[in-house]
């Protein structure tokens, strides 16, 4: 394995609005936890991370530093930057602030069930291709609608792919990529979008189905049953 330095950003300053909950989803209890606590817990325990940076809405800088960082002793949070409007805006907050990183990892806040084993997996994939992102192969069919009521067209899904993080980058190449995307005002919803549109390859790492993003109400029911399970 190569050596360097690994960076972790974890954007959670997103509203949750789609939770119908005034408090963010990354701050919603699961067994006793935030979410967002099992999500630091994994970079946390991993060996070769050496530090993490959060990005939370600037009112919850001061909440998450006592009532997460502090309360599960995750001392790799080396800095709770304040978040942007957008997903994007909000890595690029957390980017700005690492230093001496030669290699960054993307995670959502609201994705606890990333495995040590994917995480080392996608780690020594970015050592070799220089940028990486987690994704499955789709297995529904995919349709393009009209007005949430008419289907358009059926599309071909061979070559679609679910895309999830960790998604990870050598440090000048992600920092070029969110300064090109900032000048042309470009707004990707995911990091891996910002390097293909500088001609660059990601690599794919194949995911896990239990990697879920809890976005919707019901997520949070399947989130119990996997920690039920207890092995992700
Ligand atoms: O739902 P969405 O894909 O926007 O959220 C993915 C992650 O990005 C979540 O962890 C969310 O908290 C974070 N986010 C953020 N800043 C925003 C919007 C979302 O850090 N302005």
């Amino acid at each position: 394995m190569k050596k360097g330095r690994i960076g972790v950003i974890i954007p959670a300053a997103g509203r949750g609005t789609r939770m119908n909950h005034y408090f963010p989803k990354q701050f919603l209890p699961l067994k006793g936890h935030p979410i967002i606590y099992y999500t630091l817990s994994v970079f946390q325990a991993h060996e070769a991370v050496a530090e993490i940076i959060v990005a939370v809405e600037e009112d919850l800088q001061a909440y998450m530093e006592e009532n997460v960082v502090k309360r599960g002793s995750f001392d790799k949070v080396k800095e709770i930057v304040a978040g942007g409007k957008s997903r994007q805006e909000s890595v690029y907050h957390a980017l700005v602030k690492g230093k001496g990183w030669d290699w960054v990892i993307v995670h959502d806040a609201v994705r606890p069930f990333l495995s040590q084993s994917l995480l080392g997996k996608t780690i020594e994939t970015v050592q070799e291709h220089e940028a990486v992102a987690v994704g499955i192969p789709l297995h529904d069919t995919l349709k393009e609608v009209a007005g949430q009521t008419t289907i358009v067209k059926t599309l071909p899904r061979d070559h679609l792919w679910m895309i999830q993080t960790p998604q990870a980058f050598s440090f000048s190449l992600i920092k070029e990529a969110h300064e090109k995307a900032r000048r042309e005002e470009f707004e990707g919803t995911d990091d891996a979008s910002l390097v293909e549109r500088m001609g660059k390859e990601v690599y794919l790492v194949r995911g896990s189905p239990l990697n879920i993003k809890i976005t919707m109400p019901e997520d949070l029911l399947l989130a119990q049953a996997i920690m039920e399970i207890g092995d992700w």
